[in-house]
């Protein structure tokens, strides 16, 4: 069985804590906070005070998914609102290897994203102590954006080095996952499986039982 993790944002935030309580029901295993800042990115989601409603809401690990340029300056008003675990980008315009061995000195919990167009290859060496690797199967910014089916090469990459080098580091992935991408991405190692669309549109139990079923 895979892990599913909603991405509340896209859920209907008028009945944030109903939402919450359904996905639940519905056998999810964690949730996904999209986090963007409109410069990392071209959008602007959600912040700290969201967060820590959502906290109120649920006992289930938090991920918090920083599409944000400056994690290192605003990662600890994360943890403060009660997120558990950090996800920061290769990419993000900072140092990201001091930011992730001083989260590792601190015992701080954290996954290493990448996008599509950065190679496994180029985090294998920081994956050790990462909690999860996330690899984004659209490019950040938006949902409801189609599957790039490369991604699947890399989940097959990264099981087989994670399984050669008896690593924890979990898999997951993160963008136009629905019926079918949900099996093949489960199928090609993935141990998490984050949606929006296709839960949040379809009536959240159903998807929610499907994917966690692959
Ligand atoms: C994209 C976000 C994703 C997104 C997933 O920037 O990181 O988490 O909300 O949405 P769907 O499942 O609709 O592709
Ligand atoms: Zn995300």
């Amino acid at each position: 069985m895979v892990e599913v993790s909603p991405s509340i944002i896209s859920s209907d935030l008028s009945h944030l804590y109903d939402e919450i309580k359904r996905c639940e029901d519905a056998g999810a295993g964690s949730f996904h906070l999209d986090v963007m800042d409109g410069h990392f990115v071209n959008n602007i989601t959600m912040g700290p005070d969201l967060i820590r409603a959502i906290r109120k809401s649920t006992g289930l690990r938090l991920d918090a998914h920083l599409m944000i340029e400056r994690p290192d300056k605003y990662y600890k008003s994360f943890l403060d609102a009660g997120a558990d675990v950090l996800l920061i980008h290769y990419e993000s315009p900072v140092n990201t290897m001091e930011l992730l061995k001083k989260f590792h000195r601190e015992n701080i919990r954290y996954g290493i994203v990448i996008n599509p167009e950065t190679n496994f290859e180029r985090v294998k060496s920081l994956i050790e102590n990462a909690e999860i690797l996330l690899i984004m199967s659209v490019n950040p910014g938006f949902s409801g954006q189609k599957f790039i089916d490369d991604s699947l090469i890399k989940v097959s990459q990264a099981r087989e080095f994670i399984r050669a080098n008896n690593l924890k580091t979990r898999i997951e992935i993160d963008g136009g996952i629905n019926d079918e991408t949900g099996r093949l991405a489960a199928n090609a190692g993935a141990d998490i499986l984050v949606s929006a669309s296709f839960i949040f549109k379809n009536g959240v139990i159903n998807p929610i039982k499907t994917l966690k079923n692959f």
